[in-house]
């Protein structure tokens, strides 16, 4: 794809075009009553996401799993879960979302097992277990007991509160936990591991699968000292240690033999990595084809704007920062490699309540927000919900949170003294849980989501946010993101065209072209609740290709979280 363009390559791959749709099955559908999503649920819904025209389904995990992060610490990689289903269920979904001409890819979690799975369940039973080595196993610090304080291997802390490391009481060693202690990270140094994650990968290919959305993928390769981790301000009890594991030193040579091994003969797949602090200038060697790695990388600068030092300290966005950074993957994405693009996931609270208005203006400004992404050059992903505008969750009390990391870290913060309100508000606006509640399908009990109890409670505003009004409705989020998909589908500039950023320090409007040979698209969001000035040479008269208004404009200001794309020719 190097010097990938239309005029010189007609042939792009297959997911230049497409629209990937993310499924996390627990609170899809629920076809038995249990209270949690599953196999049958989904297959069940199919029909809507073929109406919304998106091409990939990406389903988050539904491997055996004891469940502590959400199927996110796999006991199994080659089941499915009892509460999902079977794998005679999931040959039928597959079969089903194939033929209603779409492609299935999985989670591929393999930074870290389940503390539950049988490799790690070996491996910790004794030092000289013939798979001690695929994990990470070390003393405690030297001079210290083990369980004392400070005697953790590092001071590394983990990504759900507090160290890292896991004292076993079977060895007297610490296992290494990036995320929770029921998630031991594998050892990639160990070439065992690197056959073991690769046959099972050819497994689910041979399956039929389509590709792999790789969790945390850029962890894999850790620096084998394990250093310390540099200590910033007055820290706390732990420090970030990413310095030592994210894209670490055998990175792209992993990635290279997994593709060798996995992926040799079987061109029409798609790869995605997900890579925390991955920069643009490792985000080209990722994704530059000829390196063969991933197809795309999901990257996380655009998510850390209206953040502070965690992610705890949440501050109102900029939209200047959110456009430079969005533009600066734009250009250096432009000649190698290709853009994910993303407001939402299964990690992320909702876009619309993020940086929209949920409230007076939540249709618009959800519109407004995904013609803005949709727009831009890359693989767009919706995640379940987002195409209704679903709202962030209330969690009115501590006892709606669900979530891990965010119970975790309330523990932490109220153990340490802090006022319990204050902690819960620091969390509601950026909690995982926001992006967790059942999927709303219509205004029947629990949204048409489940007949029992659910898992997770459905947010208050189902009545008036669910599929089946908005299917009903042709102003709705949903025919809306419809319409999106479908320019995209139809449309090579959309797809292919160059990027230019317009009126870089504006802070109520973002504004971009796209031009492919002599057709030129301006795209017009105004993020914020007042009109909006726009004053563009050469746009005036020209042909509105989409809009959030149905009422004509004047000119080419915008009316509150308003959203147009115009079109025109130009020379070449
Ligand atoms: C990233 C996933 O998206 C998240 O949900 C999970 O908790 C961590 N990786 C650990 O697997």
């Amino acid at each position: 794809m190097e010097g990938w363009d239309a005029d010189v390559a007609p042939t792009t791959p297959w997911w230049a075009d497409a629209v990937v749709y993310q499924i996390y099955p627990r609170s899809f559908a629920d076809s038995d009553g249990d209270g949690i999503g599953d196999l049958a649920g989904i297959r069940s819904r199919l029909d809507h996401l073929r109406t919304l025209g998106v091409d990939v389904l990406w389903l988050s995990p539904v491997y055996p799993s004891p469940q502590d992060d959400a199927g996110y610490d796999i006991r199994d990689y080659q089941g499915i879960d009892p509460v999902f289903g079977t794998l005679e269920g999931f040959d039928e979904l597959l079969a089903d979302v194939h033929a209603h001409g779409m492609k299935l890819v999985m989670d591929l979690v393999v930074n870290h097992t389940s503390d539950e799975h049988a490799w790690f369940e070996e491996s910790r039973a004794s030092k000289d277990s013939p798979k001690r080595d695929w994990y990470w196993w070390r003393p405690a610090r030297e001079g210290l007991e083990p369980g004392t304080p400070g005697a953790e291997p590092t001071n590394w802390g983990s990504f759900f509160s507090g160290s890292a490391w896991q004292l076993d009481d079977a060895t007297g060693e610490y296992y290494l936990h990036l995320f929770s202690r029921k998630q031991p990270d594998l050892n990639w140094e160990n070439p065992e591991v690197r056959q073991a994650v690769c046959a099972m990968m050819r497994w689910w290919l041979d399956r039929g699968v389509d590709g792999f959305r790789m969790d945390v993928i850029n962890m894999i390769s850790k620096d084998p000292a394990l250093p310390d981790a540099h200590v910033v301000g007055s820290g706390g009890l732990f420090a970030d240690g990413g310095a030592y594991y994210l894209c670490g030193p055998r990175i792209h040579e992993f990635l290279q033999e997994m593709s060798r091994e996995v992926f040799t003969g079987r061109p029409e797949l798609l790869t995605v990595g997900e890579m925390p602090g991955v920069t643009v200038d490792e985000a080209r060697l990722f994704t530059d084809p000829a390196r063969r790695e991933v197809d795309m990388v999901f990257q996380f600068e655009h998510m850390g704007v209206d953040q502070g030092l965690t992610k705890w300290d949440h501050h109102p966005l900029k939209l200047t920062d959110l456009k430079a950074t969005l533009a600066r993957w734009q250009a250096g994405l432009a000649d190698v490699g290709w853009n994910s693009l993303y407001w939402n996931n299964h990690d992320q609270p909702r876009v619309v309540s993020r940086f929209g208005d949920d409230g007076e203006h939540r249709v618009r400004s959800a519109t407004m927000l995904a013609t803005v992404l949709h727009l831009h050059r890359g693989t767009p992903y919706v995640y379940q919900g987002e195409e209704l505008g679903m709202t962030n969750a209330p969690l009115r009390s501590v006892d709606e949170l669900r979530d891990i990391e965010s119970i975790n870290h309330y523990r932490q913060e109220v153990a340490a003294g802090r006022d319990p309100e204050q902690v819960l508000a620091s969390i509601r606006p950026m909690a995982r849980d926001n992006a967790r509640t059942p999927m709303q399908w219509d205004a029947s009990p629990h949204a048409g989501f489940t007949t029992g109890t659910p898992w997770s409670e459905v947010n208050p505003n189902y009545t008036e946010v669910n599929a089946a009004a908005e299917t009903a409705d042709p102003d709705s989020v949903f025919h809306h993101y419809r319409r999106l998909i479908a320019l995209r589908h139809s449309s090579r500039t959309v797809v292919l065209g160059d990027f230019t950023l317009l009126l870089h320090d504006d802070e109520q409007v973002y504004a971009f072209t796209r031009r492919l040979g002599n057709e030129e698209l301006l795209v017009l969001g105004n993020f914020s609740g007042s009109d909006a000035e726009v004053e563009l040479e050469g746009w005036e008269g020209s042909e509105l290709v989409l809009g959030n208004y149905r009422e004509p404009a004047e000119g080419l200001g915008l009316r509150p979280w308003e959203a147009r794309v115009h079109r025109r020719e130009v020379g070449r």
